[in-house]
């Protein structure tokens, strides 16, 4: 039987950074302990031909082989074989990357028969592959997250023991923000309008994450909901610190034709609910606490079919505005984040991936991660003295 392999890591590194440490082949010497050389051959088109060369056996012997890579970072996967086949009859590889709870799951593939009179057989290398695929994925992870801890200033943000409130937290970008509370160290109470396998896994990544935390399905568009939310947090919090408004709703519907009743919906979500989680929220604020409102980059743009959600969300700008002066004097702070295109567990057209991309200065939609950080900043110390603020999360549109 032919010989397969399947091996898996979680990186804990924005995606981008994944992607580009791992698939620069010239930095592969630092990357795997088991390359002393990588040579890039030849480009063509997204193929890359490359020579690595292993550092000295226990014989003394150098292997060294060419292969060929064909990165996709539309589909974050890479096709490679072996060309120069060596004690291989084929040897080809397939990896892929998928953003997860906790990070970057990078997944290798192997498929490859052993020439007849190779000193391993099928089963043989498959052992050898996997034991050593495990070694090489570790440091893989322990240079890549110490990358990412550079880039982010050395600063990884420690929330602990603090209680957060995140409203809308089991898809998107509140999924992402929790989850960032919850890993530096916070205790996170959030809520949901729908059951389903968002809630489930939310509940179980929570469960592995230290910190006491909850979910429960309250809808924020609904006031007597919002007072349930607000009780659960004082059975269980006791006091909040953080205050995350983040649950929203968006349709796509031309004014001349928009309901009402549709209006005063996503108004209700996104503008009262968060004036109401606010209020109701007042009695358990601890000294200090700090106010983070999700807005919107178009609220300050605009955009067509849009009216009702982009008016909530200026919305916000205003209530933030006015929290800050009238909540100052009790020590609270009221910041808006304003993201721009991010990319959530929505499926995103080809089209519409090209057409952000093109938008933003850096090339790419945000990911839950750019907004988690820039909330877990201003509810720090570090931001101790920034209030009313908006801070855009948009890749410089
Ligand atoms: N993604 C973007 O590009 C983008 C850009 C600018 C601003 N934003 C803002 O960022 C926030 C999050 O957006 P997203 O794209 O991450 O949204 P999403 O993927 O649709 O997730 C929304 C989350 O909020 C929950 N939620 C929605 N309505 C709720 C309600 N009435 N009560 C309680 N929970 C509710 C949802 O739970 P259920 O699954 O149970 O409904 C889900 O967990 C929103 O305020 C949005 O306006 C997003």
């Amino acid at each position: 039987m032919a010989g397969h392999t399947d091996n898996e890591i979680v990186i804990n590194a924005p995606m981008d950074l994944v992607w580009d440490m791992t698939n620069d082949i010239e930095s592969w010497p630092t990357l795997f302990s088991e390359y002393a050389a990588a040579e890039i051959v030849e480009r063509d088109g997204d193929t890359i031909r490359f020579r690595l060369s292993m550092h000295p056996d226990e014989n003394g012997t150098v292997w060294s082989w060419v292969s060929e890579r064909t990165p996709d970072a539309e589909t974050r996967t890479v096709r490679s074989r072996r060309v120069e086949t060596g004690v291989f009859e084929y040897m080809n590889l397939f990896w892929e990357y998928e953003q997860v709870d906790g990070g970057v799951k990078m997944r290798w593939k192997q498929d490859f028969t052993m020439k007849p009179g190779a000193p391993l057989d099928d089963e043989g290398m498959t052992a050898r592959l996997n034991r050593n695929t495990a070694v090489q994925m570790e440091r893989i992870k322990r240079i890549v997250e110490e990358a990412a801890e550079r880039a982010a200033g050395g600063v990884r943000f420690d929330h602990t023991g603090r209680r957060v409130l995140v409203t809308g937290g089991t898809r998107g970008i509140g999924r992402g923000i929790v989850l960032a509370f919850a890993r530096a160290g916070a205790s996170v109470v959030t809520c949901y309008r729908n059951e389903g396998p968002a809630v489930d896994s939310l509940v179980k990544a929570l469960s592995e994450t230290p910190g006491d935390h909850k979910v429960i399905k309250a809808d924020v568009g609904v006031e007597a909901e919002i007072e349930r939310l607000v009780e659960a947090c004082r059975e269980h919090l006791g006091t909040i610190d953080v205050i995350v408004n983040n649950a929203g709703s968006i349709s796509h519907v031309p004014f001349d034709k928009l309901p009402a009743d549709e209006w005063r919906r996503v108004l209700d979500v996104n503008l009262t609910g968060t004036f109401l989680v606010v209020q109701k929220s007042l009695p358990i604020l601890s000294p200090g606490a700090s106010i983070i409102n999700i807005g919107s980059k178009v609220a300050t743009v605009g955009i067509p079919l849009r009216s009702h959600y982009t008016a909530s969300k200026a919305g916000l700008l205003g209530l933030t505005r006015s929290l800050c002066k009238e909540l100052g004097p009790k020590g609270y702070r009221v910041n808006l984040v304003a993201p721009g295109p991010i990319e959530t567990e929505e499926e995103v057209s080809p089209e519409v991936r090209a057409r952000y991309e093109k938008l933003t200065a850096v090339g790419r939609l945000g990911v839950t991660a750019d907004i988690a950080g820039p909330v877990l900043f201003l509810a720090s110390d570090m931001a101790a003295f920034i209030t009313g603020e908006t801070i855009n999360v948009d890749g410089g549109i």
